[in-house]
C-alpha cells in the first residue's frame, strides 16, 4: 500500500510534463559542465520491443543525417567542460568508423572530449571496426545481445548474433582496453524463465565487465506486449544476480551487474549533470530546461533551412528533487549529502519507506529492491517522449503540420532518386 503511494507519487512527477513545439534559441542555454548525447537513428531491422526513434537504414538517409548533424554541432556550438559523450541509437555502428570520426571531429572543433561510449549491435562489431573506433578515442562499448534464443529473437524481429561471435568481440574489445557492457532483456514475449537464466549464465561465462538486465518495459512505441508481470521479472533479475555472483559480478544498481567501477550508467549520466543532445529526437537538459529535437524528416528539413525548433519544457524544482531521490533509490545506496538537501515531503516518503522495511540506514533492503525495480519501471514507462506522443505536446497540430510538410519534401526527393530496396514509406517514425 505504502509502496504503491510512493510509486504513484513519483511516476506522477514525471508523467505530468507537457512539451511545447517552438522555435529554439540555443544561445540562451548556458551551461559549463556537460554530457553530450549523439543519436544515430538507423537500424537494419526494427526490433518490436524498441521504443526509441529510428528508421530502417538507407545509405542516402545516412548521408543527409551526417551533413545535418555536423551542421547542428557547429551551429549550436558546444561549450563547457565535457564529462562524457555517449553515442546511442538506433544502431550507431551502422555508421563506419570514419563517419563516427566525422561526428567526433566536429565536436572536437569546439571542446575536449572525455569518457566516450558508444552502443551497437553485436553483428556490426568486427575486430577492425573496434580497433578503428578505439583509435578515435572511444573507451566504452555497449552491445545489445538481449537474448541468445532464436525463437525469442525471431518473435521480436531481431537478428541473432552467434555466441561465438559475441565471445570473440568481447575478448577483442577487452584486449583493446574497452570497457564492455552487454544488455540482456527479461520478460520478452515467448521467453521462458529458463531461457532468460540460460542467457545470464552464458553471458556471465563470456565475461564482459558489465551486464545490464533490463525488464521489458511497455514504453509507448513498442509493438509487442509483455506477457510477464513486474514481480516475475524482478524475481528473475534477483536470480540473475545470484548466477552472476558466481562469475565474480557485484550488483551495481537495481538492473546492472558489474566487475568494474568504470561503468555505463545512462541514468546517472543524465541525472547528475546537464547534457546536450544532437541528432533527431535527442534530448537535452540544461538546468530546469528540457529540449527534444524533432524526428528525422523534420530534423533534416530544419538544418537544411537554417532553422532551429525543439520540443521544450521546464522541469520544476519539485520534480527535479523527485528525480534525484529516484536516482538514489535506483543505485540502492542513498548518498547522505543528496538526501540531506531533499525537501520535507520527500523526507517523509523516505521515513515511510524505512518504516515499511524498504530502506535501512543508507541502503535499500532486499525487500526494497522490488519497490525500486517496480518504481523505475513505472517511471520509465510513464516518461513523456514527445515524438509521436500527441498527449505530451500542447500544440500538437502545429507540430504535425510542419512534420507532414517535411515528410512530403523528403518523399518528393525520394521519387526523383533511384528506386530503392526499402521504400521510405515502409520505414517508421521518420
Ligand atoms: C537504444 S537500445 C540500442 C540497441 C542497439 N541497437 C543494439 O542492437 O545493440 C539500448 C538497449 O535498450 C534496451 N531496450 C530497448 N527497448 C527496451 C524496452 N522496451 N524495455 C527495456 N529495455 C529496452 C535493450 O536492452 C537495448 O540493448
Amino acid at each position: 500500500m505504502l509502496s504503491r503511494i510512493a510509486n504513484q507519487r513519483l511516476a506522477k512527477s514525471f508523467s505530468k510534463i507537457q512539451f511545447i513545439f517552438a522555435d529554439m534559441n540555443w544561445d540562451e542555454i548556458a551551461t559549463d559542465h556537460v554530457g553530450i548525447y549523439i543519436h544515430v537513428p538507423f537500424c537494419e531491422q526494427l526490433c518490436a520491443f524498441c521504443p526509441f526513434h529510428k528508421v530502417v537504414y538507407r545509405e542516402e538517409f545516412k548521408a543527409l543525417y551526417l551533413q545535418a548533424i555536423e551542421k547542428e554541432i557547429h551551429r549550436r556550438g558546444v561549450r563547457g567542460k565535457v564529462e562524457w559523450v555517449y553515442i546511442g541509437g538506433g544502431t550507431p555502428n551502422l555508421l563506419t568508423p570514419q563517419e563516427i570520426g566525422r561526428i567526433l571531429g566536429a565536436l572536437r572543433k569546439h571542446v575536449d572530449l572525455a569518457n566516450i561510449g558508444m552502443e551497437g549491435n553485436p553483428l556490426q562489431f568486427t575486430p577492425t571496426y573496434l580497433q578503428q573506433i578505439r583509435e578515435l578515442g572511444v573507451e566504452k562499448i555497449s552491445t545489445g545481445v538481449e537474448s541468445l534464443k532464436p525463437d525469442t529473437l525471431k518473435h521480436v524481429n531481431r537478428a541473432k548474433a552467434d555466441e561465438a561471435h559475441i565471445q570473440s568481440i568481447v575478448n577483442f574489445a577487452k584486449d583493446l582496453g574497452f570497457t564492455v557492457n552487454v544488455d540482456l532483456m527479461v520478460g520478452l514475449p515467448k521467453q521462458s524463465n529458463q531461457d532468460f537464466l540460460f542467457d545470464v549464465d552464458r553471458v556471465g561465462a563470456i565475461d564482459p565487465q558489465q551486464i545490464t538486465t533490463y525488464p521489458f518495459m511497455e514504453i509507448p512505441g513498442v509493438r509487442v506486449t509483455p506477457e510477464m508481470d513486474s514481480r516475475n521479472m524482478f524475481n528473475l533479475i534477483e536470480q540473475a544476480g545470484e548466477i552472476l555472483e558466481t562469475y565474480g559480478y557485484f550488483r551495481e544498481n537495481v538492473w546492472v551487474f558489474s566487475k568494474t567501477k568504470h561503468i555505463y550508467d545512462s541514468a546517472r549520466d543524465e541525472l547528475v549533470i546537464d547534457y546536450l543532445g544532437f541528432g533527431p529526437a535527442a534530448f537535452s537538459k540544461v538546468g530546469e530546461s528540457q529540449m527534444v529535437n524533432p524526428p528525422l524528416a523534420l530534423y533534416l528539413d530544419m538544418l537544411q533551412n537554417g532553422k532551429a525548433y525543439a520540443f521544450q519544457t521546464t522541469v520544476d524544482e519539485a520534480s527535479e528533487y523527485w528525480r534525484k531521490f529516484a536516482h538514489e533509490l535506483y543505485n540502492l545506496r542513498l548518498d547522505p549529502n543528496v538526501i540531506q538537501r531533499l525537501p520535507r515531503s520527500i523526507k517523509i516518503v523516505l521515513a515511510l519507506l524505512k518504516l515499511a522495511g524498504n530502506v535501512n540506514g543508507q541502503h535499500v533492503t532486499a525487500k526494497g529492491r522490488f519497490f525500486v525495480h517496480d518504481l523505475t519501471k513505472t517511471v520509465v514507462e510513464s516518461l513523456p517522449f514527445p515524438v509521436n506522443n500527441p498527449s505530451a505536446i500542447s500544440n500538437y497540430e502545429e507540430y504535425e503540420k510542419r512534420l507532414a510538410s517535411a515528410k512530403s519534401l523528403l518523399l518528393k526527393k525520394e521519387s526523383t532518386a533511384e528506386p530503392e530496396k526499402t521504400p521510405l514509406t515502409q520505414t517508421t517514425n521518420f
